[in-house]
């Protein structure tokens, strides 16, 4: 009889790499590794192909997924401008779902069953996995190894690689536990989890500390189509390229880190480091754009959106129903946000300091108190009369009951 198939979340590091041995071993499974690229640092991609196969994978699958990550997933967290708890823009919550897709797909070309991940039982990223796949495939079993094995130590693990000829790390492993892609990097663990303490210096890769940054400020105008990022200093750019300028620029001047307590999902709060220059830029810009182009209440309204949109991505739920829900209604607010910001970075500073749009809403007739004002002050008066009269009203009740 033909071995079940299993598709395994493989990144390359020690946990999956042993994984492809143990499904075999353990699991009697033919495993199909799937590694997705999106815009990690840090990774010879063809290198960790070949090792996934040596190490017994029937094949190892390197999909590149930048071109779709920016587009169907980083343009979405751009219009949403989300940030989960108002701080944390997503890096991790965001990758996972592409990931999950993909190896739906993968599962479904190779008549596989099962589909495995290399994340721990405590975070948030098994959820984001899991939930993510049952979503596209409710038929689909998922496996995750590190939440049954017995090789509960780092040492074990390498023990147990060895033996089996598994390349294990040489150099004294990091303390940390990482993740990046294109729109940034978190940092966790080690000496992190004591809260008080300050981040050592050496565990950021993507910015420079903020008063190291160059004395001159640098200035970069971002140019957005209908929500999405399309020009830095007037050249036609990519989605993609602009975020890799925007990191490189941000990072220079010192900034983009984030030091914060989160709420995980799984109810506990952790200690997390990001640095995200790119992204909190993008923010900022986008941000301004729509303060300029978007009416009032729609503006409003969309900072709760924006809100509920952050928190079902982080919980996982990026195929839910209301999350497709929201993506149609922020859609709908971005044709006007077109247009360009100008941003300031200095000493650990992103600053707007310029924006214009055809779309604009600014009028300067009506916003200034020069000679050309043509707001018409009488009708102020009347104005605020009927605005204010309810609470007047309540005023007077709440005097005659003495409160
Ligand atoms: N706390 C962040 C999140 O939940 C970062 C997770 C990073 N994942 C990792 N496997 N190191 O999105």
């Amino acid at each position: 009889m033909a071995k079940a198939r299993a598709v395994l979340a493989y990144s390359g590091g020690l946990d999956t790499s042993v994984m492809v041995r143990w499904l075999i071993e353990e699991k009697g499974f033919e495993v199909i590794a799937m590694a997705g690229d999106v815009g990690q640092t840090r990774q010879d991609l063809e290198y960790i192909r070949q090792k996934a196969v040596d190490i017994g994978a029937h094949e190892c699958l390197v999909i590149d997924m930048r071109e779709e990550f920016v587009s169907d997933f980083l343009t979405k967290a751009l219009a949403a401008n989300a940030l989960y708890e108002n701080k944390y823009p997503l890096v991790s919550a965001l990758s996972r779902p592409i990931l999950a897709k993909h190896l739906v797909e993968v599962a479904a070309e190779y008549n596989a069953q099962y589909v495995v991940h290399g994340c721990t039982g405590k975070g948030n990223d098994q959820v984001r996995f899991e939930v993510s796949a049952t979503t596209l495939d409710p038929d689909l079993q998922v496996l995750a190894p590190l939440r049954e094995w017995d090789l509960l130590t780092r040492e074990q693990e390498m023990q147990w690689a060895a033996a089996r000829g598994i390349p294990v790390p040489t150099t004294v492993s990091q303390p940390y536990s990482i993740d990046d892609n294109i729109w940034g990097r978190t940092i966790e663990c080690g000496i992190l989890e004591d809260p008080w303490v300050e981040p050592p210096e050496d565990i950021y890769e993507l910015t420079q500390a903020p008063d190291k940054g160059p004395d001159d400020p640098q200035y970069i105008v971002v140019g957005f189509d209908a929500g999405v990022p399309c020009s830095l200093d007037g050249l036609p750019m990519s989605f993609y390229d602009i975020i890799v300028q925007l990191n490189e620029i941000g990072g220079r001047h010192g900034y983009g880190r984030i030091d914060m307590i989160e709420n995980r999902l799984v109810g506990l709060k952790s200690r997390e480091i990001y640095e995200t220059p790119g992204a909190l830029a993008l923010i900022e810009a986008h941000k301004a754009l729509e303060d300029m182009t978007l009416e009032r209440d729609l503006l409003h309204y969309k900072l709760s959106v924006e809100h509920v949109w952050a928190t079902q991505v982080y919980y996982g739920h990026w195929y839910s129903p209301l999350k497709q829900a929201l993506d149609a209604f922020i859609a709908s607010t971005q044709p006007a946000v077109t247009g360009e910001v100008r941003l300031k970075f200095h000493k650990g500073t992103c600053l707007t300091v310029g924006r214009r749009s055809d779309y604009s809403l600014y009028d300067y007739s009506l916003a200034t108190y020069g000679e050309q004002d043509s707001f018409d002050r009488t009708a102020a008066k009347g104005f605020i009369d009927i605005f204010g009269l309810a609470v007047k009203t309540w005023a007077r009740q709440q005097r005659k009951l003495g409160l």
